[in-house]
């Protein structure tokens, strides 16, 4: 059944305060919770009506008495509730051991944790499961001792002591009250690191980083990311930590990155544990903005909540708008700054445009959905950041600052809504680009699709006038036919031929106002007249990205180049790199001619490459050829082979025509001594990897007669390496470039890291994602399913291979004789049966299979139809595939 937002009604009663204690036990565990219950008198007069899945009841007690009650699927309804407060008892039994959908209380590596986002806590016990239901919590946790020396919940410890038959047990105490999808409870054999810090305002706090004892010293990266998070928010956003004690847990079977329960948030183990032998930059930079993310919840999720599931960009959006603010303002430099920015957008294009166009297409704010689990998207979190951006770019960071300031002084304690938020900015900043265009501005957060921008200028040189016009559309998405114009601020600026940056004065100034400033686009098409426009300019649209829009500005090879070489926006360089490949890997797929680089791309690259002014971590996303989701979004038609022999091609020549300049970075940049993950040194480990990638590749494609030097040097560098993301680096190289050469490598990295499952993971995730050769990738990808490391149940070794394969790898993948899809129908099923939130996910895999060609396309319609006829599919897998059928 669909639920939909306009239904949206009050609860009949309010929980104001539970008393939960918990007997653990992983076959069966003992529920026992006490709730003082209002009615709430502003909605009709009705039953209690409560949530529970997969519950065992033992007793319903109101007020000491024991009442008549039923059970209608997932409801248990008392239809006798008193008008008066009442204390409702409710025990109840749930079995973690055998929980493998991860969602509530289940057990890991022999300890319990918990999962209640966003419908968990109703697979624990009954409750009124929903965000505006928000209660005061306290908790007794009772467990073996030996077993579970570790108790805890939200909150702060009020005792903790012995019990008989060797258990023991904690009583927790949050004094804020929360929604029900905020509650957490730990319990096992963890070990700790802590830290105590003091606030600027003077308050000291217990900081604490729980895991499985051998993985302590892989904490305190995460503890400094927790700490840096903390004094970030205080001094950006005089946010401060709210609690005494903040913990953070770390689990090895998780169904997510991280959760932010009050005062526990709870970690998959790859988004928390690392140490430079064994977690990659990359891994580093995403555990940073992990913490951050969850930390800061505590303000934009936690102290103000939603109020029902549709709103959930509400605290997602912001808060990955924080965190991309948190990692940029850590990044210290203008260029480490951009990089940072690239990165996002590169995943926002990745992920979220494809979203955008295809069968799951939805609204910032869904209207409706089957399965809320499905609906923690690209566009509800990436999206939803840059609608959080543009506010931000509307009313000025000051402003910004003003608004947030004003939303919590209206909401703190509360369970709102986006059109909350939006006003908050809006009253913070009268009379601003925003204030005065709020309701249009607000088709953010209800059309889906991703917004086209024409742009074209024309110059007249006797007028010295610089005409844009700017021109919106937005193509139709599942249920919504036609759409307004929407509010897109356009920052730009203008630049002359040798790259200076013009003034810019529009018609009716009296003078320029700078060198860079925000048009705002609000009707179909406007254009936007700028005087005293000395030399016919070169224009630099959409700086920093300044909205999430698909930008035609039919610039010329020659203009990017300009842009690439003098842009004083460092995202629009990498934008101009990205588009000169773009368009030449476009050129070829949609003439099925052999992609033939041209000098002038070729020389631009090399420019880049020697640039002496340019960053390592630029030059390696400059040098970075787009990826093949992002090409497939430029083309009504997709073939993912043809796409894929394209960029082959591209990498191929780029390796060989800029031999000599690859040699001579990773010479200049394979050494970064002792490890820091900095921007500054990633950026240069980065680059070494994409040069000697380049330098494999190159001795195998060229046959070269040198080409044994750097298939020894890669080995060798593999063998060497004083860390992790040189050595994945080579190992990558090895792989991609020589995959017959890599056995030996692959069986060495094995033996080497076989006790450390993140690792593992990495190892086969490395060989799923393998540049595919004539099949070999896919049949190893095979083999591996049968390998005594792989299982199904953990979400991270079945991510590392299966969505490695489906997701990543597109041309291992889409296959004409169809095993791929297979494949995929088979894994799906069989994950259905054990994790169906995992499983929504992989289903996502066949999204775009309308654009399809053929025989992709009718290849993939037939599985997706063989996974439809299957009776007892989950919700979540359900709901997937039903849209996709649809949309076709
Ligand atoms: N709120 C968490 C986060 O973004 C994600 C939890 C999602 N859980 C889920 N079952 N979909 O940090
Ligand atoms: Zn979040």
């Amino acid at each position: 059944t669909l639920i939909r937002r306009e239904d949206y009604l009050a609860p009949a009663f309010w929980i104001r305060s539970v008393d939960l204690s918990f007997d653990l036990d992983p076959a069966k565990t003992l529920v026992t919770s006490k709730m003082r219950i209002e009615r709430n008198t502003a909605v009709a007069h009705g039953p209690l009506c409560l949530h529970g899945e997969e519950l065992n009841v033992l007793r319903v007690l109101i007020d000491g008495e024991s009442v008549s009650f039923r059970q209608d699927g997932d409801l248990l309804l008392i239809d006798k509730a008193p008008d008066a407060d009442f204390l409702l008892e409710i025990r109840n039994t749930c079995a973690p051991e055998k929980n493998t959908a991860l969602s509530g209380l289940y057990t890991s590596g022999g300890s319990f944790f918990t999962q209640c986002e966003a419908e968990g806590f109703r697979r624990i016990t009954f409750f009124l499961d929903r965000p505006d239901v928000m209660a005061v919590y306290t908790v007794t946790l009772r467990a073996d001792k030996a077993k579970y020396p570790v108790l805890l919940s939200n909150g702060n410890l009020l005792e903790s002591g012995e019990l008989d038959n060797g258990r023991h047990f904690a009583k927790w105490h949050d004094p804020f009250p929360k929604p029900s999808y905020l509650f957490a409870l730990v319990a096992g054999d963890l070990v700790a690191r802590e830290q105590k810090v003091r606030t600027r305002a003077g308050r000291d706090h217990l900081l604490q980083v729980f895991v499985r004892r051998g993985d302590l010293e892989k904490t305190e990266h995460a503890m400094n990311s927790l700490i840096a998070s903390m004094v970030w928010d205080e001094a950006r956003f005089n946010l401060p930590l709210d609690l005494e004690r903040f913990m953070v847990v770390g689990v090895s079977d998780f169904n997510m990155g991280a959760m932010e329960n009050k005062g526990l948030n709870i970690f998959n183990t790859s988004a928390l544990l690392a140490s430079p032998a064994t977690a990659t930059d990359a891994d580093f930079s995403r555990i940073e903005s992990i913490v951050a993310h969850e930390y800061f919840h505590n303000w934009t999720g936690n102290r103000v909540t939603c109020r029902d599931w549709f709103q959930l960009s509400l605290k997602e959006g912001l808060t990955v708008f924080r965190d991309q603010e948190f990692s940029m303002d850590m990044a210290a430099t203008p260029s480490a700054r951009a990089v940072c920015r690239i990165q996002d957008v590169r995943q926002l294009r990745a992920t979220q445009f494809p979203e955008d166009s295809g069968a799951m297409a939805h609204p910032v704010r869904p209207d409706s959905y089957a399965e809320i689990n499905n609906f923690y998207t690209a566009t509800v979190y990436e999206k939803g950041s840059e609608v959080v951006r543009m506010y931000q770019t509307l009313v000025g960071r000051a402003g910004f600052e003003a608004g947030m300031k004003l939303y919590f002084e209206r909401h703190d304690g509360q369970a709102v809504t986006c059109d909350d938020f939006a006003q908050a900015i809006a009253d913070a900043n009268p009379g601003s680009a925003l204030a005065t265009r709020l309701e249009a501005f607000k088709r953010w957060y209800s059309q889906a699709g991703t917004p086209r921008v024409r742009a074209r200028g024309v110059y007249d040189e006797l007028a010295r006038t610089y005409t844009l016009t700017l021109a919106q559309s937005n193509p139709a998405s599942p249920g919504q036919e036609h759409k307004l114009p929407q509010v897109i601020p356009v920052a730009l600026g203008l630049l002359g031929a040798e790259g200076q940056a013009l003034p810019l004065q529009l018609q009716g100034e009296t003078e320029a106002a700078g060198l860079e400033r925000v048009l705002v686009l609000d009707q179909a098409e406007q254009r936007f007249v700028f005087i005293n426009v000395a030399v016919a300019p070169v224009p630099s649209l959409l700086r920093g990205f300044s909205a999430p829009v698909l930008l035609d500005d039919g610039l010329s090879d020659a203009e990017l180049l300009v842009l690439l070489q003098h842009d004083a926006d460092a995202f629009n360089r990498w934008e101009a790199s990205q588009r000169l490949a773009l368009n030449r890997i476009l050129a070829a797929v949609r003439s099925g001619q052999a992609l033939q680089l041209d000098t002038a791309y070729l020389e631009a690259m090399r420019a880049v490459l020697k640039h002496a002014g340019l960053d390592a971590a630029f030059k390696e996303l400059a040098l970075t050829l787009p990826g093949e989701a992002y090409i497939a979004e430029q083309l009504e038609v997709v073939d993912p082979q043809a796409i894929h022999a394209a960029v082959e091609a591209a990498q191929i020549q780029l390796a060989a025509a800029l031999r000599e300049d690859w040699i001579a970075t990773f010479e200049a940049n394979s050494h970064t001594g002792a490890y820091s993950p900095d921007p500054v040194s990633s950026g240069r480990r980065a680059l070494a990897n994409l040069a000697l990638g380049m330098l494999v590749l190159d001795a195998k494609a060229q046959s070269r007669a040198d080409a044994g030097v750097w298939l020894g040097r890669a080995y060798q560098r593999f063998k060497d390496a004083g860390n992790m993301t040189d050595r994945l680096g080579a190992l990558a190289a090895l792989v991609n470039g020589h995959a017959e050469l890599a056995e030996p490598a692959l069986a060495k990295f094995h033996a080497q890291f076989k006790g450390d499952p993140l690792v593992i993971d990495k190892w086969f995730a490395l060989q799923a994602r393998a540049a595919e050769q004539g099949g070999r990738v896919f049949a190893k990808v095979r083999q591996l399913l049968q390998h005594p490391d792989f299982s199904l149940k953990n979400p991270n070794r079945a991510r590392s291979l299966i969505f490695s394969l489906c997701m990543f790898n597109p041309a291992a993948f889409h296959r004409a004789d169809a095993a791929g899809y297979v494949f995929w129908a088979d894994q799906l099923l069989a994950l259905d049966a054990i994790n169906p939130q995992v499983a929504g996910r992989l289903a996502r895999v066949m999204d775009r299979w309308t654009t399809l060609a053929e025989p992709y396309r009718s290849a993939a319609l037939e599985a997706i139809r063989r996974v439809a006829t299957k009776p007892d599919l989950s919700n979540d897998v359900r709901e997937i595939i039903e849209r996709a059928l649809a949309s076709g």
